[in-house]
């Protein structure tokens, strides 16, 4: 018998599996927008503590209610306000059970992370493409009047937005909220490098508001996938019932609870973070013929006259990894002007190690640093 993959949904058959490579071997890995810090070990050693301490034979909550109850102690929320799930990644597939039919229109503004999209057509889902400025931002008219045109159920935007680094204001995200027809999403997976308020407030002001967050950013937990979807209770009531139970183990419950214990650490590795960035940018947009769109999460895009590949393989030869994201059409090369790369903020020593990579390459004498 042949292998019956014509079974499986022609819309799942038509999409790419979303591959990462899992290189971590590298002088400086700036592929992926992770936090360059691990976990101090006495922090690590306290979680495991607390996992070794449970039954590991018995099922764990059906969904990490002391977690939920510390996000929402952090937040200002009331109870029933917040799902934990395994990353935001794992979220977005509950929007898509929750608002996405055959044919729903849903709004996304492009360029924006991959995996919204792939979800959209996954349920068959019809995108309605709000696509950047030229200078890559996106006009909240804009993206008002095709959720208002299409009557969408959905409109997703991401700020600071991944892969630009670009933001829409406080402001401009409530007048969205208030002025569509469905529901507004809000991925805030890079707020704490933001210097400006969380939309957090907009959940409790408008019922028709869901903010996304991860663990996996600024708070460097991307290896242990934890993401949040925050909304009114009566909403997470609904979204709930599509949720499997026992998602998030205890041990995941007990590694969040370990770094929401600890603002201070996170607020110093930010702080860090944001000022490396700062320099970094300001040092390559100074260079000759080099491109920087500063970004307002601990990342950014750059082009130099070099080609794309050229430039993104160089640097992995002198173990640097950057990532390529010219798959998205509008960081593409031009008839004049190379594709955009993005890089992210590493440590101090990774970003000097990425300066030096990028001052070899371009043929500059590298500054002793
Ligand atoms: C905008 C945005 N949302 C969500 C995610 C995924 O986060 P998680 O690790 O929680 O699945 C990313 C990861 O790069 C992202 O850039």
């Amino acid at each position: 018998m042949t292998v019956p993959t014509h079974l499986v949904r022609p819309e799942i058959r038509a999409e790419r599996a979303y591959r990462v490579p899992t290189t971590i071997e590298a002088d400086a890995k700036v592929d992926q927008n992770e936090s360059p810090y691990d976990l101090p070990d006495e922090i690590k050693r306290a979680a495991l503590d607390a996992f070794a301490a449970t039954p590991w034979n018995r099922y764990p909550d059906d969904r990490p209610h002391r977690l939920i109850e510390a996000i929402e102690k952090k937040e200002g929320l009331p109870a029933g306000s917040v799902i934990v799930g395994r990353g935001s990644n794992e979220l977005s597939h509950t929007l898509g059970l929750c608002f996405l039919e055959a044919d729903t229109p849903v709004v996304l503004p492009s360029p924006m992370f991959a995996l919204y999209a792939s979800v959209a057509r996954m349920h068959g889902a019809k995108i309605v493409d709000v696509a950047a400025g030229p200078d890559l931002r996106h006009d909240p008219d804009e993206i008002l009047s095709a959720a208002r045109r299409s009557g969408a159920p959905l409109t997703i935007v991401t700020t600071p937005n991944n892969p630009t680094g670009q933001t829409i204001e406080h402001a401009e995200l409530e007048r969205i909220a208030e002025g569509i027809p469905g529901v507004l999403v809000i991925d805030e997976a890079y707020h704490e490098f933001l210097d400006g308020p969380t939309a957090t407030d907009l959940v409790m002001s408008h019922p028709n508001v869901l903010v996304m967050r991860t663990f996996s950013k600024a708070f460097g937990l991307a290896g242990v996938r934890l993401g949040v979807l925050m909304g009114q209770p009566e909403m997470i009531q609904e979204i709930e019932k599509s949720r499997l139970p026992f998602l998030v183990g205890r041990l995941g419950e007990a590694i969040g609870l370990e770094i929401l214990a600890r603002p201070e650490l996170v607020a110093d590795r930010v702080a860090e973070l944001k000022a490396e960035r700062e320099s970094l940018e300001a040092w390559l947009s100074d260079l000759e013929g080099v491109e920087v769109l500063p970004g307002a999460a601990n990342f950014f895009l750059v082009r130099t006259p070099l080609d794309h590949t050229e430039l993104r393989a160089a640097m992995a030869e002198r173990g640097v990894l950057i990532r390529d994201v010219t798959g998205y059409p509008a960081l593409a090369p031009t008839d004049d002007r190379p594709g955009w790369l993005r890089v992210s903020i590493g440590s101090p020593d990774e970003n000097r190690i990425t300066r030096d990579a990028f001052a070899a390459i371009l043929g500059l004498e590298v500054a002793a640093s």
